[in-house]
């Protein structure tokens, strides 16, 4: 098969296009052809060799979508249509960067859909991402305000329109004001140009601060972000944009206002359920959903996609289709 596989750490240019032979299915795993998958940061760092014990080489990839190859424990038929996501794939084995791909049971989530598979490759790790920090970490009600800091990342925009969805109040900031009329047009009800404080700014459209706020900047904005909630309110950071995984200075008696909340989401295939993602799959294909899709590559453009996503030229999710 072919397979974009990271030859080493560094830079983009380490993913190389290679012949390498089919993998080999074991008990209890399927093997699937791989259609489509979506990029995601979290491979940029291990590209780079920042993910804590993964070896090189490797085929890269958190997540694919495709057909079941072959399944020993039939629980699958061969053609079904799945998508597999985390538990160690594109790390610990490999991952969706090639033609075919091994995985485990308990990461396979069987779905039926008529969409393009280059949409559907956008799907599993962001919306399990989404939906995990929207409704399992932040717990989000009809009627509360939702501040989404990293409102154009993929991940800002698909949680917008979930929050709207769900009847909050959403609140997305940019760091860049031309974005304003795409965060507006995806149904946000007011924009923030952030310049790494906004809640000044927040503090004058609801005085009494926001109940929760979806923090993907990161180490560099919490403290801020924690300014930005009123009684009792909640951060959870899901994601790190701001490229810095430590804070120098932090006084949770002081940074964290009093009953105020603080939590993390790290999502996991154990979060996502077949249901929430067919149901999901459904909503996209019957138009209540729009997905947010930049651009897609091929599979010998993998090293060109790693580059475009960290020159942050997308604005949208970046998908590659087989
Ligand atoms: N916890 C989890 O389970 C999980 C899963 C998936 C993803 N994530 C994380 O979620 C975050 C969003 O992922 P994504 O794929 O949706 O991102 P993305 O679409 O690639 O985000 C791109 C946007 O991020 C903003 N940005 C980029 N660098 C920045 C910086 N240094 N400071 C502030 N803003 C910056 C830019 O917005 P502006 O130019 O408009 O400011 C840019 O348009 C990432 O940190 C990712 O690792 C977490």
């Amino acid at each position: 098969m072919k397979a974009a596989v990271t030859t080493k750490a560094g830079n983009p240019d380490v993913i190389q296009l290679q012949e390498i032979p089919n993998p080999k299915v074991k008990a209890g795993w399927v093997l699937i052809r791989i259609k489509a998958f979506g990029l995601n940061r979290s491979e940029l760092f291990t590209r780079r060799g920042d993910s804590p014990n993964v070896n090189f080489p490797r085929i890269q990839g958190i997540e694919c979508v495709g057909e079941i190859e072959e399944d020993p424990s039939g629980t699958y038929l061969k053609g079904q249509q799945v998508a597999a996501i985390m538990g160690g794939m594109g790390r610990f084995f490999d991952g969706g960067y090639a033609e075919f791909c091994a995985a485990p049971l308990e990461i396979i989530f069987p779905f039926r859909s008529q969409l393009p598979w280059s949409v559907l490759g956008a799907i599993p790790e962001m919306f399990q991402t989404v939906s995990g920090s929207l409704n399992q970490a932040l717990e989000i009600k009809s009627g509360e305000k939702l501040l989404i800091r990293g409102g154009t990342s993929s991940i800002g925009m698909l949680a917008a329109q979930l929050a709207k969805a769900q009847g909050l109040t959403v609140i997305s900031t940019t760091r860049n004001p031309s974005k304003r009329d795409a965060l507006l047009a995806n149904g946000v009800d007011h924009v923030l140009i952030d310049d790494g404080s906004v809640s000044a700014n927040l503090k004058k459209i609801f005085p009494e601060g926001v109940e929760k706020v979806l923090e993907l900047i990161g180490t560099q904005t919490l403290k801020d972000s924690l300014k930005c909630i009123g009684y009792k309110g909640m951060v959870c950071m899901t994601g790190i944009l701001g490229n810095e995984w430590t804070m120098s200075d932090f006084t949770p008696m002081g940074d964290i206002p009093s009953l105020g909340r603080l939590t993390v989401y790290m999502g996991e295939s154990k979060n996502l359920s077949k249901e929430l993602l067919q149901d999901f799959i459904d909503q996209v294909e019957n138009g209540k959903i729009k997905l947010g899709i930049d651009r897609v590559f091929g599979l010998h453009q993998v090293a060109e996609a790693h580059q475009y996503m960290e020159d942050n030229l997308a604005q949208g999710k970046v998908v590659v289709e087989i």
